[in-house]
């Protein structure tokens, strides 16, 4: 079991629901969007996150050693199931036993990862899938996965340059990505691809389909200018109240707490370390998002012992109110005391 308690307390909280939220205007926008030019997709929100390893990376043709399945990676049960790391988790489950051929599925996902102002171990997903009649060439659906996800990208960010990568995942071929030109930089929208035959050969069908994913927080920070994935989480007033259902509302920053920086050193002491275990240790001390970020700030190899050692950077910082020097101080011995004793780091 790697699910944390902090962790196990998102499950259910269902962001993207959330009638004015940013999430939920994103996924809403999309739908619409879907709906309107295909009303007969399919619309999941509500599928439980909690799923078997065979559905989030067998079903996918995740290959057995793919970094995505390991400990560090993925927040396990026991060793069959898992909490989904993408929405893909329900492709091939859809299509052999609901019978869907059109769906679209947005839900919350989870992936031990660093910590930073875009990366929070709970964010949501949207998965789209749309099967083909048997015999459908494959640039036919190339052809149509590219319009309408051009479409889709249209909607949402209007008039943009955009442009397409080849991109590789295990479970489509082709693969891409979609990039648009926004803000003065290309920014990544989505990934996507024609599904593998031998996906839908074990979902017991036959006809051709395409699939795509895409991250509704990083959009979603884009649109509406918020700054830290953490306020997604935020019950702060000042937030919550500057977004109405639908709309896509430039957020004003409210007026920032300051931060504090800490740093801890040590000898990292064995080859199994992993930076995210160490920013799982870090969520583990604070009962309250009061940490923007922690950065490996210097990495050093002992040119003798081979030894190495870390620094990382911590910024503390609350959204919703002023630390005191106690809490933080409090906070960062707790992490360096959990780092010792649960992954045998030598402090320095
Ligand atoms: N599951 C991928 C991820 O989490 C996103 C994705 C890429 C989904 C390509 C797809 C796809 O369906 O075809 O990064």
């Amino acid at each position: 079991m790697t699910i944390t308690p902090n962790i196990a307390e998102r499950v259910g909280v269902n962001l993207h629901l959330r009638p004015s939220h940013p999430l939920n205007t994103i996924k809403t926008l999309i739908e619409n969007h879907f709906l309107k030019t295909d009303p007969t997709f399919e619309l999941y929100s509500t599928l439980p996150p909690l799923v078997s390893t065979q559905s989030c990376f067998d079903d996918l043709l995740i290959p057995p050693t793919h970094s995505s399945r390991s400990k560090s990676d993925t927040y396990y049960y026991d060793n069959t199931t898992c909490l989904r790391t993408h929405t893909s988790a329900h492709q091939s489950t859809l299509l052999k036993e609901s019978g869907s051929k059109r769906f679209l599925v947005t839900g919350d996902v989870y992936r031990r990862d660093e910590i930073d102002r875009c990366h929070y171990p709970v964010f949501h997903q949207m998965e789209g899938v749309k099967m083909f009649e048997a015999g459908t060439g494959g640039d036919v659906i190339e052809e149509d996965l590219k319009r309408t996800l051009e479409g889709v990208t249209k909607e949402i960010f209007g008039e943009v340059e955009m442009r397409w990568n080849d991109d590789y995942f295990p479970f489509t071929s082709p693969s891409f990505e979609l990039e648009i030109f926004f803000n003065g930089e290309w920014l990544e929208v989505l990934g996507c691809g024609v599904i593998q035959t031998k996906i839908i050969e074990n979902a017991g069908l036959k006809q051709p389909g395409w699939a795509f994913g895409l991250g509704l927080e990083r959009l979603a920070m884009v649109l509406f200018e918020i700054p830290d994935i953490r306020l997604f989480w935020s019950k702060d007033p000042r937030f919550i109240d500057q977004f109405k259902s639908g709309e896509i509302i430039k957020f004003k920053p409210f007026s920032k707490y300051p931060s504090s920086i800490r740093d801890i050193s040590f000898w990292t002491g064995s080859q199994n370390f992993h930076a995210n275990d160490f920013s799982e240790i870090v969520r583990n001390c604070i009962s309250e998002d009061i940490i923007e970020s922690v950065e490996l700030i210097d990495e050093f190899v002992h040119p003798k012992t081979k030894e190495v050692s870390n620094c990382f950077r911590f910024t503390y910082r609350s959204m919703e109110r002023s630390l005191t020097n106690e809490e933080i101080d409090k906070v960062h011995f707790k992490v360096r005391e959990r780092a010792v004793d649960e992954l045998g780091v030598v402090l320095r």
